[in-house]
């Protein structure tokens, strides 16, 4: 890539968003390689971000949406999206939102029974199934999204409510599906869950597709190993085909990646403002704060699970290095990017990349302190787009006065 980033960053201001949309290619073309079963269908799971050309980028690759929220819904057909290609995985949905996506044309996956059973007496004649499979994995208890804690689903032992819904309403179970946690790196959590759901698969008489939800994780550490995709691609092959045989039919596979393909095509460009050190005391070693202009509003993820993003300073690689916390403008203690980091020492001025941001880092961020958004750009080769303006601090002014 020859875009310069300090020229993108005097046009679009610092902070910045920067996606590159030939990753984003790429990521969707291994996950595609992988998951041999036919047929399979790729929903994006918009969820993770949802710039449009992001959007649009995965669409022409194949994919279809995974939607949770009327917001998302009407992204996707605001950007052309067919309402066949959506699906609404809905948690703790209205009355009104569930019409809305009646009205849309939106298949439901109902995450509970009293939602199932209001589906089916609104008049739906089809709707998607969300079990919670009892084995979850994650890369955080906040990402967990199976198992005895959680919110999300259909109990799995609660096959029999779901069956006698169908029975009495002209509804029909055509999906099955789960979604067991974000962010994870085990490949038998995803194959403990999956041969679950397919045993509740069994028991439902209806069924077009089954929908192991999203979850892949990515190694946001340089010393994480990814999951091997063509082994688990083969795994669940092996588990469809063998169902798909005692079943009757041969069903359609559904996986729905939202970090996968965008995690490491994201990169949040920040500019350094302050440097300083607290010397030794009280048994604490010295301490050298990296301060940015940006903060936890602009990418939550450190903050709120702890995670690690990989930093680097661009404008002074060469620079020795020295261990240091990199934080925040926010007025908050824990706006935090990373402690004790080993960076070639900023100066003030200096960019840092903070890498593997294309997920859940605009798509999660806030106006908090009444800091504006930074804007958003795509690469594509050597294309530069600006794909969302900065907010201004009169945009957030003037939605109240
Ligand atoms: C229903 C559903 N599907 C898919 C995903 C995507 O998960 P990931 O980004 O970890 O692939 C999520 C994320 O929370 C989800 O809730």
């Amino acid at each position: 890539m020859t875009v310069s980033i300090s020229d993108l960053l005097n046009t679009y201001g610092s902070p910045l968003y920067v996606y590159d949309l030939g990753l984003i290619r790429q990521q969707a073309a291994a996950i595609q390689a992988a998951f041999c079963y036919q047929p399979t269908r790729f929903l994006y799971a918009i969820k993770a971000n949802p710039c449009p050309p992001v959007v649009r980028t995965l669409s022409a690759a194949g994919f279809g949406i995974d939607a949770v929220s009327p917001g998302e819904v009407a992204m996707a057909l605001r950007l052309g999206i067919r309402p066949q290609d959506i699906l609404y995985t809905e948690n703790n949905m209205t009355d009104a939102e569930m019409r809305q996506a009646m009205d849309q044309g939106v298949l439901i996956t109902c995450g509970s029974l009293d939602r199932l059973a209001a589906l089916a007496a609104a008049g739906a004649t089809e709707a998607a199934v969300r079990f919670n499979p009892r084995i979850g994995d994650s890369e955080h208890a906040k990402t967990l999204t199976a198992g005895p804690l959680t919110k999300f689903g259909i109990h799995h032992s609660q096959v029999d409510e779901v069956l006698a819904i169908e029975r009495d309403s002209d509804l029909r179970v055509v999906g099955c599906h789960m979604h067991i946690g974000s962010g994870s790196l085990d490949a038998e959590a995803f194959v403990a869950a999956m041969q679950v759901i397919l045993e509740i698969a069994a028991r439902l008489t209806h069924l077009r597709f089954i929908d192991f939800g999203g979850g892949i994780g990515i190694p946001y550490r340089e010393d994480q190993q990814g999951i091997d995709l063509p082994a688990l691609g083969a795994r669940a092959a092996a588990l469809m085909e063998d169902f798909c045989a005692s079943y009757g039919r041969r069903l359609e596979l559904r996986l729905e990646p939202g970090r996968f393909p965008v995690a490491e095509a994201g990169t949040l460009y920040t500019t350094v403002t302050s440097v300083k050190t607290n010397p030794a005391e009280d048994g604490h070693p010295a301490r050298t704060f990296v301060g940015t202009d940006t903060g936890f509003n602009h990418l939550v993820r450190p903050c709120m699970y702890g995670s690690y993003h990989p930093i680097t300073n661009i404008s002074r690689p060469e620079a020795p290095p020295q261990v240091v916390d990199v934080v925040g403008n926010i007025c908050e203690s824990g706006d935090i990017f990373a402690r004790d980091r080993s960076l070639p020492l900023p100066q003030p001025g200096d960019i840092l990349a903070i890498g593997c941001a294309g997920a859940y880092g605009m798509s999660m961020a806030s106006t908090y302190n009444l800091r504006p958004l930074p804007a958003e750009v795509v690469i594509d080769g050597d294309t530069v787009t600006l794909a969302r303006p900065r907010t201004e601090i009169a945009d957030l002014l003037d939605a109240w006065c």
